[in-house]
């Protein structure tokens, strides 16, 4: 039987570099909201191929540590922290979101991008609570996941976890604000919008025109189009009513 291979990884395999619902401008809005500088000690929590890792440590100097679970994404992000010639800056590391290799009040930042939609609502709260510990008293705390307005949204959402081969758990504004206050954050704060992971758009804005024409040449070859066509329907058709959201939180 034919399998859909999971999302994000079917993405990156035809080229894209940023693997997430708000793309470059929720992206943009979470770094522009913080306090990064030189000084600044960032966690990337699910950085796999270290794309915005790299976009920060080329931007502000700063001290960057990367985990994802992934080993081949991490290959990838090893291969381009070289490229970029930024091994003095950045660290990666295979680790788990629930249970982080790090001392408590350690970071100015944690940043996690297109992860927690993927959590059910305890893991979602476990891993909340690792971010809470390893961040240092008034450290921020950057989010960017799948919202909706919605409420009846129950078949469009069991769709998505077909279409992108993976459980998802999006959740309603109000509760991706409620979660991290739940979890002791304060001064809560968040845009949401139109998802532009796969939007002719969305794509030449975070991948530039010519990554985009690649992304596409790969994905209507013959091995991979099947599953291209039906994440495009699902993207820019039947899921149009998902929308991205980015939080900014602090401890
Ligand atoms: C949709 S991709 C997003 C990647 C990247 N943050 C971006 O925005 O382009 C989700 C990433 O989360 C990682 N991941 C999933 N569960 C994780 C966990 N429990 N701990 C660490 N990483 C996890 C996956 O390996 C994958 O690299």
């Amino acid at each position: 039987m034919e399998r859909n291979e999971i999302g994000h990884q079917f993405l990156a395999k035809l080229g894209k570099k940023r693997l997430r619902p708000g793309g470059k401008k929720a992206t943009d809005w979470l770094v522009q909201s913080a306090n990064f500088s030189e000084q600044t000690l960032v966690l990337e929590v699910a950085c796999n191929m270290c794309t915005t890792s790299i976009e920060l440590a080329e931007r502000f100097n700063c001290q960057i540590k990367g985990i994802d679970l992934d080993p081949g994404a991490l290959k990838k992000a090893q291969k381009n922290i070289e490229a970029a010639q930024l091994s003095h800056l950045i660290e990666v590391k295979q680790a788990n979101a629930m249970k982080l290799p790090f001392e408590d009040n350690q970071f100015d930042i944690v940043i996690n991008e297109a992860m927690l939609t993927m959590l059910s609502h305890s893991a979602k709260e476990k891993a909340i609570k690792e971010y809470y510990r390893v961040l240092k008293p008034g450290g921020q705390l950057l989010t960017h996941d799948v919202s909706y307005l919605d409420s009846n949204l129950t078949s469009i959402i069991e769709e998505l976890k077909t279409t992108i081969n993976v459980n998802v758990a999006p959740l309603q504004v109000d509760d991706w604000r409620a979660i991290f206050k739940k979890v002791g954050f304060s001064k809560v704060e968040s845009i949401h919008g139109e998802m532009s992971l796969m939007s002719p758009k969305g794509m030449i804005k975070d991948e530039g025109l010519f990554n985009t024409l690649k992304i596409v040449k790969n994905g209507l070859k013959a091995e991979n189009r099947k599953q291209f066509k039906n994440m495009n329907h699902f993207f820019n058709k039947t899921g149009k009513d998902l929308k991205y959201i980015a939080v900014r939180s602090t401890k």
